[in-house]
């Protein structure tokens, strides 16, 4: 399958080992993780490894990524995690959508440009009927894009998570395939 997906002013393209230099960068953001499930990148090993496990799990059917690039670099990644094809004799083919986008990059629309693409792509070449997305209820980037995207709320989840000593609310959100 093809996974290079062009948008206005992106390309989405599967990650490749040669991206460990300017995701080690990116990833190295503390700024960039006050939300997210990881910690800033210390070394660049842990940016290959992330890289491989993002290759692996797509051979896998467990995830898919793309690297956001613009013309000139690379300034994010969207994915479809966390991928739940049945449970059983029930048919699911569900999907967690999640995005960073590195903070010189921010409030220029490309993370919204990007998961909508993405989003697109998941419906119709890799057979999702939903996917779903939660952000921490004070991360309002998020949010917005979530309902620019036209997801629906379905869940308020307290004390979701605790990072950095803080508990965090998630509010979950779904969309379903037309
Ligand atoms: C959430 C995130 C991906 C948004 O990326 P982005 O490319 O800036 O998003 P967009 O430009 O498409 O805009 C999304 C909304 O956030 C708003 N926004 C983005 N940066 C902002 C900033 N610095 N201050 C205020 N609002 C901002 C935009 O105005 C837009 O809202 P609007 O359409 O209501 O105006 C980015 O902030 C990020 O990577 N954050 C850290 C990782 C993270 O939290 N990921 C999401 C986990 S659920």
């Amino acid at each position: 399958m093809n996974y290079f997906i062009h948008t206005e002013r992106l390309l989405l393209r599967p990650p490749v080992k040669d991206d460990d230099k300017v995701l080690y960068e990116l990833m190295s953001d503390d700024r960039l993780i006050k939300f997210l499930t990881w910690e800033p990148h210390t070394n660049i090993e842990t940016t290959r490894n992330v890289i491989n496990s993002l290759i692996a799990s797509q051979q896998n059917d467990k995830g898919y990524h793309w690297c956001v690039c613009t013309k000139d670099k690379v300034i994010g990644i969207v994915s479809l995690i966390d991928v739940k094809r049945t449970i059983r004799t029930w048919t699911l083919n569900r999907t967690e959508l999640s995005y960073w986008i590195s903070p010189e990059f921010q409030g220029k629309g490309y993370a919204t440009e990007a998961s909508k693409a993405v989003v697109e792509f998941g419906f119709k070449n890799l057979n999702f009927h939903k996917i779903i997305v939660a952000h921490a209820a004070q991360n309002i980037e998020s949010k917005s894009i979530c309902n620019k995207l036209g997801f629906e709320q379905y869940a308020y989840e307290h004390d979701a998570f605790n990072k950095a000593g803080i508990w965090h609310d998630l509010i979950w959100y779904e969309l379903i395939k037309k």
